[in-house]
């Protein structure tokens, strides 16, 4: 977190050609920010730009890398830096928050307090600033994009790592249904759901920064925005079909947060 680069962008999704042309009855102030990477050094840095959210959104919502290695106290840091934001904060586990393999004492030290809620392929429905809001989060995980997709073939480990990501995108559409009636409804991932937010990775690692097998449920279930991170090098802005995509690394914003204003209007739609 940079607390001398500008804080925080804004953006304002008129829903990318959705709309229905009548006014926004309400919009809802969306915060969000990927890649963290919260570490106990940085506790004082983490809890002054988070500070800095107060009055500035009605929700925020962090696209993985939470933590620098997993550990529990840089969970904790986070936890401390969400404290009475006086907003709902929602989040999802990157590879990074793994990486001690102590998930489940990092989960409980980022939702000691009750400030932060991890979503682990789970979705929740909240009203925050007079709009009811749907956040469906699974990390994801690797698998690839067209000419390198990880094929379930082979070794069984390998294709282990393909059941992962069908999990993943199963828990996706699941979610993707449960709410589908909220007017706003935001899909939180940590790896890539499409190849155009990574331009300009490497292409050689581009098959471990995501897949587009995540992007299946998107296109059928056409949530309000799709939110990534994990791809510090890769680009901002791209869509699925209509849906804004937008990889939320602060590495990508070179800012602490980007802020998203949602109309009310967007048509939620059964499928
Ligand atoms: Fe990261
Ligand atoms: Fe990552």
């Amino acid at each position: 977190m940079d607390r001398q680069a500008n804080h925080a962008t804004a953006e304002r999704l008129a829903t990318d050609g959705r709309t229905d042309g009548r006014r926004p009855q309400s919009v809802v102030r969306v915060a969000a920010a990927g890649d963290v990477h919260c570490r106990v050094d940085h506790r004082d840095a983490v809890i002054a730009s988070f500070a800095q959210l107060r009055g500035q959104a009605d929700m925020l919502l962090l696209a993985g890398d939470l933590t620098t290695t997993g550990e529990p106290e840089e969970g904790a840091v986070l936890a401390e830096a969400c404290r009475d934001l006086g907003m709902p904060v929602y989040a999802v586990l990157g590879n990074h928050d793994w990486h001690v393999n102590r998930r489940d004492e990092l989960v409980d030290a980022i939702q000691a307090g009750g400030d932060v809620v991890v979503l682990d392929r789970d979705w929740r429905a909240c009203e925050t600033s007079g709009v009811e809001v749907g956040v469906v989060s699974v990390k994801g995980f690797v698998g690839g994009f067209p000419g390198s997709h990880l094929p379930d073939f082979g070794e069984p480990l390998l294709r282990e790592v393909y059941r992962e990501t069908s999990r993943d995108v199963e828990a996706l559409d699941r979610g993707l249904r449960e709410i589908a009636l909220c007017p706003v409804r935001i899909v939180l991932l940590h790896y890539a759901p499409t190849e155009a937010t990574l331009a300009g990775e490497s292409a050689g690692i581009q098959a471990f920064l995501g897949t587009d097998r995540l992007a299946s449920p998107i296109a059928e279930h056409e949530p309000t925005l799709v939110l990534h991170g994990h791809a510090h090098g890769g680009t901002f802005a791209a869509q699925i079909g209509t849906v804004p995509v937008r990889n939320v690394s602060i590495h990508v914003l070179g800012r602490d947060f980007h802020v998203f204003e949602l109309p009310d209007h967007a048509a939620a739609t059964i499928h």
